[in-house]
Formats: structure tokens, sequence, C-alpha cells
């Protein structure tokens, strides 16, 4: 039986609560179903700061670039506001993807049958919805050099670059093709070849990607402010979508609220193969830090619990279990059991986030 190791980075704010509720996952699946988890746990963002006095120290990184799998809460809060850019926690999290080269950030966007009330859109719009959205992390205009804020002609000007390879367009373009294999065939491109020339190079690459390697999926672009508006239009016409980092951020908090409720979206991002097959990767709850109802016993776990599911499927190989996982929460969610962000439906009983997570193991000693 081989070892999975995970290095923990539980964060800021409700990072912490939801991260404990996923340590009791874990050693479940440790005790229960015979997998073998060596976990370290250390610090990222503002608890990194205000220890390390970096949002993220160098022997914090060479832990994460030697593990199977990172799994991280949160970053950020306004306690950090102030901070210069470079020590901000996000920065922390940014050197993380960028370091570990985790260019395919995966965030499926499903709606439970259980939550399909909670969306902000008609029920038949998002009920049965299931799509996934795969946005490149590690370059375009995050990381895009010239950037900074200068003087000129005594005036301040920002400068952020988009741009992209070739290269990095065809590694995140075959990561989507794969999971489109893996799905319904079916994948939409989204950028703006009308306006920015990366757009143009960005439908160039993936047209010959599919051509050369995937022809048997079904391709379509679409202009990313188009793609904004028909995924609140009529969501379920899409799969897969592919799209760069910073439409990737819009459209996939955008996709989030189809759902019903930010916390419950879990991501993974993944990187190249390491020697033992494993792809680098690190998983993370689409959701932040929440300062607002930190501390409380309010926030939901379950996004951070599906990320480990992600981890299951994605890292360690276990897809039967990952689907375990997932029924588990699905069947919590169908017994009326919610924290206070699923609060609207009469007869609900609110839960703090230890009993979600108590809910949960309970739901996984069921399936057994
Ligand atoms: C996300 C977040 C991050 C991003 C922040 C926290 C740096 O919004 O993961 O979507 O902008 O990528
Ligand atoms: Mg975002």
């Amino acid at each position: 039986m081989s070892q999975y190791s995970i290095l923990i980075l539980p964060g800021d704010g409700i990072g912490t609560e939801v991260m404990d509720e996923v340590r009791k996952i874990i050693d479940w699946f440790d005790s229960k179903r015979g997998l073998d988890f060596d976990v370290i746990e250390d610090l990222v963002g503002g608890a990194a700061y205000d220890t390390y006095g970096t949002p993220l120290a160098d022997s914090t990184m060479d832990k994460a670039q030697e593990v199977d799998a990172v799994l991280l809460g949160a970053v950020g809060g306004p306690a950090y506001d102030d901070l210069d850019f470079s020590l901000k926690p996000e920065r922390g999290l940014l050197r993380i993807r960028k370091e570990m080269d985790l260019f395919a950030n995966l965030r499926p966007a499903q709606c439970f049958d259980a939550l399909a009330d909670f969306s902000s859109l008609k029920k038949d719009i998002v009920s049965g919805l299931d799509i996934m959205i795969v946005r490149e992390l590690t370059s375009g205009t995050y990381f895009g050099e010239p950037r900074g804020i200068t003087t000129e002609n005594n005036e301040r000007v920002g400068v952020n670059t988009m741009r992209y390879t070739e290269s990095e367009i065809e590694r995140v373009a075959r990561a989507a093709f794969e999971l489109a294999k893996r799905r319904n065939n079916k994948l939409c491109s989204m950028e703006k070849a009308n306006v920015l020339e990366v757009g143009v190079l960005w439908r160039d690459i993936v047209e010959e990607v599919h051509k050369s390697n995937y022809p048997e999926i079904e391709l379509s672009h679409m202009y990313a402010d188009n793609g904004a508006m028909q995924l609140v239009r009529q969501p379920k016409q899409f799969d897969v979508i592919l799209t760069d980092n910073l439409f990737g951020d819009l459209l996939s908090d955008c996709a989030a609220m189809l759902t019903g409720s930010l916390g419950m979206l879990p991501s993974a991002s993944l990187g190249a193969k390491m020697e033992n097959g494993r792809p680098k990767a690190m998983y993370e709850p689409v959701h932040g830090s929440a300062p607002d109802i930190m501390g409380q016993g309010k926030a939901n776990p379950s996004a951070c619990i599906l990320s480990f599911a992600m981890a299951l499927r994605y890292s360690f190989d276990q897809g039967d279990e990952a689907t375990r996982l997932e029924n588990a929460i699905q069947s919590v969610l169908a017994s009326g059991i919610r924290t206070p962000d699923l609060m609207q439906i009469e007869g609900d009983v609110p839960v703090s986030t230890t009993e979600m997570g108590d809910a949960v193991i309970d739901a996984l000693n069921n399936s057994l």
C-alpha cells in the first residue's frame, strides 16, 4: 500500500476552521479505508506573515515541492490590507501556483439537487448543472512582465501585461481536452480574439491541438464576455470550458454562484507529472477567508472537503473513494442538514462547521 504525503496549509480566516473538518475526513479514510496518509502542516498567507514575516516561507515552499499534494484553506484578511504588495497574503498563494508550475486549474461547478433552490437563477436553468472550468493559472495577466506602477509625464501609470507563449497555451489546452475526453467530449474555449492578439494566438493553438490530437471532441470558441452572458443565460449548454488566468478568475466566480453557494465549490490546481507519476498538485476551496464570519463556527466546510475529494481522484488515483466522499456530502445536504450559508428553506436544521463535518463522517460510516 503506497503512502500519500500531504501538506496542509490552513491559512487565514475560516481556512483554519474548514481545514479542521478535512483533517477528520483524512483520518477517516486512513482508519476506515486503509489509505495511508502522511500529513504535515505549515503556514501560508497572513498567518505565515505573522510568524515568518513573509506570506510563504522558503522552507514551506520546499515542503510543497516534495509532497504528493498540498491542501490549502484560504488566505487574506483586513489586518493585512495595508501591507506592501509583495507581502500580501495572496502573494503566498500565487508563489505556490507559480513555483510548482500548477498551470491547469480545475473548477467544477455542480448544482447539487438539494441546493437547486439556492441559486440566484431559476431552478430549471441550474438543476443538474455539471460543468468544469479549466483556468490557466501560471501565466497571463497575473504574471506577465512588464508590470508595476510608474510615473510618466507627472502622473502615475499602472501596467500589467497579458502574455502567453504557444507552449503555455498548448499544455493547458491538452489538459482541458483530456478532461473533455473523460466527460462528454465537448469543449468551449473562451478568449477575446476580437480585440486581443493574445486571444488570436490562443484560438489558433487550441485549434491546432484539436486538429492534431483530439478531432473527436466537439470544440467551440466564444468571446469571454459572451461566455459570461451565456453562463447565466443557459449554463447547461457547456461541459468543459477552457480559458486564461484572468478571464478564468471572473468566469469561475460567475459559475460558482449558479450552484447556490460559494461554500460548496472545490478546485484542483495541477502541474506536470512527477517521477512517481502523480501530478504536482494543490487543492483548495474556491471561497476566500471570509473574515466576516471567522471564528464563529458558521463556515461551510463542504468546499474544502470536496477539494480533498478531488485530491483523492486526481493525486491518489482513488476515484471510487472520491465518489464515496462526494455522495456523503450530497446525502447530508439531502437530509436537510445545512450550514448558515444554505439556510433559506423552512425546516432546515442549522449546523455549525464542526457539526457539518461530523455529519459527513456519519454519512461516510453509513456508506460502508
Ligand atoms: C482565486 C482567487 C485568487 C485569484 C486570489 C486570492 C489571489 O480569487 O483563486 O480565484 O485571483 O486567483
Ligand atoms: Mg477568484
